[in-house]
């Protein structure tokens, strides 16, 4: 990549915008390391605030002045349309996007390695595990955990293998969640739940399977590289404890007991961060702790993970009234349908809109200290509070 050092002051916008589409291009091929990409990452956001600060310049001039000058009348004006697209809130997320389209195809190819393969004997089970863990998701849990690894200094493909337990985990839980006893949802992701697929035997089986793989995955850490044998052991002490009655089952126990209830706030966050928020911030502080993070920087990633955990699960409630069926996957307004106790029920949407900006607010504000990745982990906070929106 050439120019970098370029001074943004000499540069036109056409040349600013040039040397973006170069950035995105890089970053879409996907051939780049993680570093080149965060890299690439970081100079596209300088880029894109570049080009809307003289778009701005444009439109005041323009504002200002009863005669374009010679120059720019007609470059103005079709600078002035492409204002819109270059709005740098709109497009972080895309850079962010391509981010995590790469690192989730990492994860993807090491869980297509790990999950058994579909014609393997007992087929039917394997070719739902694959089904559910396969069939698309925005693997955020995973990038959490390289984004908390690379801040803590992490390097190296060690992390893949916790993103892809992390996964295993999921997407267990969300075969359960879907399950005619529990929030009974016959779709997912936009294709039939896996209960609806594969029936419903094989599903909850399918669910058991995942979660015993994700702990056959972790543990071959520390049996393939004996260096990493403790901290497997303290991830898998940290994973196990989130995945039962302190964290997720705790939290789904309290969603289905608190159906048609109009129950406190204080039991609605025990249920969000319990049944979401305690994998959230489990992916931010497992990433940090395979990288062997010094107890601070452990501290504040586990309160950035507890915060953006929280708001997660606000959002998905905000998204259940608010996206289209289409975004969802699945039909809309499930939640009122199953009489839930959701964040917009208790409060209304505007108050849990301001409830979760306020929590990833709180999430970034923790992010001081840890360069660049200040600015990755704050921004994947924002694209989480974005698809409220
Ligand atoms: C959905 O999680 C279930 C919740 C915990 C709210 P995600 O929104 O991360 O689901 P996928 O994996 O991207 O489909
Ligand atoms: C899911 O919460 C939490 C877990 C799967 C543990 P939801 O029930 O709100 O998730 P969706 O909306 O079905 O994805
Ligand atoms: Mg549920
Ligand atoms: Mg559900
Ligand atoms: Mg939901």
């Amino acid at each position: 990549m050439k120019s970098k050092g370029e001074k943004s002051g000499q540069r036109t916008f056409e040349e600013a915008l040039e040397r973006l589409e170069t950035v995105v291009d890089a970053l879409e091929r996907g051939n780049l390391t993680l570093e080149e990409s965060l890299a690439h990452f970081e100079e596209g956001t300088g880029l894109i605030k570049e080009c809307a600060a003289k778009l701005d310049a444009a439109e005041a001039s323009c504002r200002n002045s009863s005669r374009p000058a010679r120059d720019s009348s007609s470059s103005n004006c079709r600078l002035l349309k492409m204002k819109k697209q270059t709005k740098s809130e709109k497009a972080v997320p895309a850079f962010l996007e391509v981010l995590m389209k790469r690192e989730a195809e990492r994860v993807e190819a090491l869980l297509n390695e790990v999950l058994p393969e579909g014609r393997k004997r007992p087929s039917s089970v394997h070719r739902a595990m694959r089904y559910a863990v396969l069939g698309g998701g925005k693997r955020i849990r995973p990038v959490l955990a390289i984004l908390a690894f690379r801040a803590c200094g992490g390097r190296g493909k060690a992390i893949y293998k916790v993103g892809a337990a992390l996964e295993l985990i999921h997407n267990f839980t969300l075969i359960h969640d879907d399950l005619p006893c529990m929030d009974d949802d016959r779709m997912r992701r936009g294709k039939p739940s896996v209960h609806v697929a594969f029936g419903e035997a094989t599903a909850l089986l399918a669910g058991d399977a995942l979660l015993s793989l994700a702990f056959e995955v972790l543990a071959s850490l520390g049996t393939s590289d004996s260096s990493h044998g403790l901290k497997a052991s303290r991830m898998i002490n940290e994973i196990a404890h989130v995945a039962g009655t302190m964290g997720i089952v705790g939290g789904q126990v309290l969603d289905m007991e608190s159906e048609g209830k109009s129950v406190p706030l204080s039991t609605l966050t025990y249920i969000h961060t319990h049944k979401t928020g305690a994998l959230i911030a489990c992916s931010v502080r497992l990433g940090a702790l395979l990288a062997g993070a010094r107890r601070e920087q452990l501290e504040a990633l586990s309160r950035y993970g507890d915060r953006l955990g929280f708001a997660f699960q606000v959002v998905d409630d905000i998204r259940d009234l608010r996206a289209s069926a289409a975004e969802l996957g699945r039909s809309r307004a499930r939640d009122r349908a199953r009489k839930k106790a959701t964040f917009p029920l208790l409060m209304g949407l505007e108050k849990s809109l301001e409830k979760a900006q306020s929590l990833v607010e709180e999430a970034k504000s923790e992010l001081v200290g840890f360069g660049k990745y200040e600015k990755y982990l704050g921004a994947l906070a924002d694209y989480v509070v974005q698809r409220a929106t």
